[in-house]
């Protein structure tokens, strides 16, 4: 038996709950140098960049019809929706609070180190990669398949080999086996790369590798072109709105929920998806012209005009189309499209295609911009090595880190199945939204006096209305996917151990550097005092 701990270990348990100090976050923030140029206009486009995407232009469909195991809302669907932005609204509320109080980059991860100490805080972080760079990789396989959908538009202008190129060569292994199984062919065929079969995304490699360079170019570059892929999903949708209402046919609206509440609770499940990336707008305070005032408005302000969106589309889609009788393959890949196509209008189907195609790259963008702004935050707090703070000399922005989220996405891409991807990132998202509501509750209690331009209304209330919510959305979700819940256990677990290897010693060492420095420095100023 030792008979003396490791220093390091002296303490472990005061340590590992050890929480920074907010002032010294900002100080720190303050010096770190990253541009300022984010207004409160830039954080609402910035919001719905990163919140419409796949959700309203391909998972609504199983949302309302059911698929892959659960059931279909059917036209209360629209309930499922309400359900949904009522759990965002509450963790947005409690996202706006911290924000306002602590404006510098990192998001849930920087506030969890506020509140509950250096392990929770670097547990949050591992967890939002979940969100954020599982979630990316999720979004660049919908691209990806959005994108050939649109290449066959052209069948009749362009080489047979671009709008129907080898299959291994536009999806991971397991879609691509899966859709060889489904049309009759062997996943014997696919190639193999020393006896491993081998599948690449190309389309999806090319769209991470263009965003990878606009985003190491500068925020407000990336800023510019969200606002214009935002005008076009926007436009779009409202075209969508505009020219299906005059389709809707009323008796498609009954039955109300075919599938009764546990439709509607598995519909809200579903589509809570579509309203992830709100949050990210925590992650960019420290590009913030004015973040106390601007990051409410931008948090609150793009949920409130997504749910909008979201529920006229909702009325429209299942007012054209019954949702309740037998479900067209169509409709559950790319629906807004597809009743269009239904109705006849061909030509609005091919312009939302480009919509969608729009409002992934926006969701993207906001994705892995996040991703690099909660792993610089992570990487100044010594849990990752300090060479990924590297700005870019010209640019400003932290293009190691850029890189990195790139490569490691284009590997995902690669390796993961979409619809795996699409849920860890549901569980990763609910997982910090209860870790925020728990920790403003925290904070209210053991720092009260610290200034808040913004508070969570009826506090205690909301913030456990947001735990409520988002854990029994959680639960349900438990009982049918069961992968993806062992996966989430074996990240965290993962997440544990790097903490322990790695994270937890570099930051035993630096506060041992940080004492010796002290020590010497007053020293100095002994020895000062005596030859005076
Ligand atoms: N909310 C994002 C989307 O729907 C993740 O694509």
């Amino acid at each position: 038996m030792l008979k003396y701990k490791p220093v390091i270990y002296r303490d472990f348990y005061k340590k590992i709950l050890t929480r920074k100090n907010p002032e010294e976050m900002i100080k720190k923030a303050s010096e770190a140098g990253l541009q300022k140029t984010l207004s409160a206009v830039d954080l609402v486009i910035l919001g719905i960049g990163a919140i419409i995407g796949s959700g309203i232009f391909a998972v609504v469909g199983i949302a309302a019809a059911g698929g892959n195991g659960s059931a279909g809302a059917g036209p209360a669907l629209v309930i499922s929706m309400l359900i949904a932005t009522v759990a965002c609204i509450f963790s947005a509320l409690c996202y706006s609070e911290f924000a306002t109080m602590i404006p510098v980059a990192g998001g849930a991860y920087t506030y969890a180190f506020a509140t509950l100490g250096e392990f929770a805080a670097w547990m949050v972080g591992w967890v939002l990669m979940l969100e954020y760079v599982v979630g990316y990789i999720a979004v660049a396989c919908a691209w990806s398949n959005h994108f050939m959908q649109f290449v066959k538009g052209f069948e009749n202008y362009l080489p047979a080999w671009v709008v129907n190129p080898p299959v291994w060569l536009i999806g991971d292994y397991k879609s691509v086996a899966d859709t060889l199984v489904s049309t009759g062919h062997s996943a014997a065929s696919i190639p193999t790369l020393c006896g491993i079969p081998f599948c690449i995304n190309l389309p999806a490699i090319a769209i991470v590798a263009v965003i990878t360079a606009i985003l190491i170019k500068g925020t407000k570059d990336s800023t510019k072109m969200t606002t214009l892929m935002v005008i076009i999903k926007l436009s779009v949708i409202a075209l969508f709105v505009i020219c299906g209402a005059f389709y809707v046919k009323p008796e498609n609206w009954t039955p109300f929920a075919p599938n009764g509440l546990s439709g509607i609770f598995m519909g809200a499940f579903v589509i809570f998806f579509a309203y992830i990336g709100f949050d990210a707008l925590a992650t960019t305070a420290e590009e913030c012209k004015n973040p106390q005032k601007d990051l409410p408005v931008g948090i609150i302000g793009s949920l409130f005009a997504t749910t909008i969106v979201y529920i006229s589309v909702a009325l429209v889609l299942t007012g054209m189309y019954c949702t309740s009788g037998p479900i067209d393959a169509g409709f559950l890949k790319a629906p807004m499209a597809f009743v269009m196509e239904l109705a006849g209008m061909d030509g609005a189907a091919g312009l939302i295609s480009i919509g969608s195609l729009a409002g992934l790259t926006s969701v993207l963008i906001v994705l892995q911009l996040a991703s690099t702004r909660i792993l610089y935050a992570m990487s100044r707090d010594n849990f990752l090595p300090k060479v990924l703070q590297k700005l870019h000399p010209v640019f400003k922005t932290p293009h190691i880190l850029t890189v990195l989220v790139g490569v490691v996405c284009i590997v995902g891409t690669i390796t993961l199945d979409l619809n795996k991807a699409a849920q860890l990132c549901n569980f990763g998202t609910f997982t910090s939204f209860i870790i925020i509501c728990v920790a403003v509750l925290i904070l209210r209690k053991t720092d009260p006096e610290r200034p808040r331009p913004f508070r969570v209304p009826c506090s205690p209330l909301f913030p456990i209305l947001g735990i409520v919510c988002c854990g029994g959305l959680m639960l349900c979700s438990l009982k049918t996917l069961k992968t993806s819940a062992s996966l989430f256990l074996i990240w965290l677990t993962i997440g544990v151990i790097i903490y322990m290897m790695y994270g937890y010693v570099k930051n035993r060492n630096a506060e041992i550097c940080y004492s010796e420095r002290e020590i010497r420095i007053t020293k100095e100023d002994d020895k000062e005092c005596v030859t005076k």
